[in-house]
């Protein structure tokens, strides 16, 4: 990988800090005033998403100063690298090749890929014999109920997926587990008939403490319920890269479907660690899936820069990130099982691009990833929105919104339809001092009340929003919709000129967590210099459990 300037240092860098100066104070509806095409000429469509930018703090000169930037940045260069499977993951000597998982043909990775096409084959037949209610357990009994034990990129893709595609689930009911508190699996556990129970133990590293801990909780409870050892082979399945480690837990090598080191786990979703999804809504609707996402990745690598939608929301990301401070983002998707939808994007963003130096290990002065966050309209319009329109944050939002539902509620989905492209519309107009006060007189108020109270009604507008659209959610659009958000993810850290796939981040606590534990378990942990707060601590801890 070769060194580039850093963000600041980019030609582009400084004519965009004069332009942002001049956008902050902009007004939004003066931009549509000015640009009578700019509801059409700030979309860009691919695999079925439409994303509508016009309402984002942006001209074109402003549109085109970010491409260039990202010209500037080698974003063109860093996409085929991450097609041609060049080591971009350069902290650990890795390609990052979670399009392969998806894609049809090779594309100059040919054993990879041919190892790819050998596990879906047998992912297809567990799935499908699970899907047909063909797969029994210790005592006879069809399996129906399936828990995917696994955290992080292990859990959050695979259950977000099995549940925004509810309508086109089939008999088996698949369940997630991934807390190390004991509630979590108990309570799932606690609506289980042990004999019709699978689980897939989930986990690249097959080292996870909390998974492995989930792990035999489970077994424990399935030979308590009268499963002999040998039986369990009809109840656990894996997905990892560590055969080994997953044979010692007792699940023979039949029974276990690859992990490759060369995908991430928050962009493994398309391999096996999909298998509960597959289960749920059967193999078709899988492959739809991945051929939703293929499609975006053909969008993202052949389109053109002005047209590609992850560049253009990375572009966004920078925009808002590095040349307004704002230090979050929030994602709305206006579609119930999409509401896990933010917890998913929070680990590919935040533990993706949340890196303090560049790639070659410089100190970065500026800012990388923001703090993601959200959840399913409407209901945040009835608790955080109010900071949205009112706060002193600028915090950017991307809404999206499939344009038609799977129940038969039309009204109800009007309703929703209505609210979503309401906030994103109220953002932008707000309500000025006299808009604000003359409401007031029509509520009745006098004159005097109606001047006291009116600052606080005013929403000053100018918030930027955009909104992904898709005639309606189906695996092709999911898949086509999770990839949009990985590639920006990867654009953003191309940009920020940072590693998007490593997480050095979280191991230090977990070493610490393991010391801790030894401490609470048995008296004894291996680092003697632990800082007098954590001490006390465990002594509060001490004193509870005695
Ligand atoms: O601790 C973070 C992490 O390593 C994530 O990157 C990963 O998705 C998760 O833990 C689970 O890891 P595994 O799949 O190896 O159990």
């Amino acid at each position: 990988m070769i060194a580039r300037a850093l963000l600041p240092d980019l030609p582009a860098y400084n004519a965009l800090e004069e332009l942002a100066k001049q956008l902050a104070s902009a007004s939004l509806q003066g931009l549509f005033e000015a640009d009578p095409q700019r509801a059409e000429t700030f979309t860009a469509s691919a695999a079925g998403l439409h994303l509508d930018y016009s309402k984002q703090l942006l001209t074109r000169g402003a549109r085109a100063a970010l491409l260039q930037l990202a010209e500037q940045a080698g974003v063109q260069q860093g996409i085929a690298d991450l097609f041609d499977g060049v080591r971009v993951n350069n902290t650990e000597g890795r390609p990052a090749l979670h399009t392969l998982l998806r894609a049809s043909s090779a594309g100059g990775q040919e054993d990879r890929f041919r190892e790819v096409v050998t596990a879906r084959s047998r992912m297809q037949t567990m799935a499908e014999r699970l899907h047909r209610g063909e797969h029994t357990g210790y005592s006879g009994t069809t399996i129906t109920d399936v828990v995917n034990i696994g955290i992080g990129g292990s859990d959050l893709g695979p259950r977000l997926v099995t549940q925004a595609l509810k309508p086109f689930h089939g008999r088996v009911r698949c369940h997630y587990v991934s807390n190390v508190d004991p509630a979590d699996l108990q309570d799932t556990l606690a609506t289980l008939n042990p004999a019709a129970t699978a689980f897939i133990i989930c986990s690249k590293s097959f080292r996870t403490e909390e998974t492995l801990a989930n792990g035999l909780a489970a077994r424990d409870w399935m030979l308590h319920a009268g499963a002999t050892t040998t039986e369990l082979d009809r109840h656990f399945l894996a997905v990892t890269t560590n055969l080994q480690a997953a044979r010692d837990f007792g699940i023979p090598e039949a029974n276990c479907l690859p992990m490759w080191d060369w995908v991430g786990g928050r962009y493994s979703v398309w391999s096996a660690v999909g298998l509960s999804c597959a289960i749920a809504v059967g193999w078709e609707r899988f492959s739809e899936f991945l051929a939703g996402a293929e499609a975006m990745d053909q969008h993202f690598r052949h389109s053109e820069p002005g047209e590609n939608l992850p560049l253009l929301m990375s572009l966004l990301e920078i925009w808002y990130c590095n040349f307004f401070g704002a230090g979050n983002h929030v994602v709305l998707p206006y579609d119930h099982s999409l509401q896990r939808l933010p917890d998913f994007l929070q680990q590919l963003t935040m533990e993706s691009n949340g890196k303090r130096v560049s790639n070659s290990g410089e100190l970065l002065h500026y800012t990388t990833a923001p703090v993601l966050w959200g959840s399913a309209g409407t209901m945040g319009q009835h608790s955080f929105h109010q900071l949205l329109h009112q706060g002193t944050l600028l915090c950017p939002v991307d809404f999206i919104l499939p344009l038609t539902t799977h129940t038969s509620e039309q009204q109800q989905h009007r309703i929703l339809v209505a609210n979503c492209l309401a906030q994103s519309r109220t953002l932008m107009v707000g309500r000025s001092l006299e808009q604000a006060r003359q409401a007031l007189l029509r509520r009745g108020l006098d004159d005097e009340a109606a001047a006291t109270l009116a600052s606080h009604l005013v929403m000053p507008g100018n918030r930027p929003s955009s909104v992904i659209t898709m005639a309606s959610l189906n695996p092709g659009t999911l898949g086509a919709l999770l990839a949009l958000y990985e590639h920006r993810t990867y654009c953003s850290g191309l940009l920020w000129g940072i590693n998007s796939f490593d997480q050095w981040g979280v191991e230090l606590g977990k070493e610490i967590s393991t010391d801790i534990l030894g401490r609470l378990t048995d008296g004894i942990g291996a680092d003697d210099t632990m800082d007098a707060a954590t001490e006390h601590l465990i002594e509060r801890w001490r004193d509870a459990t005695r």
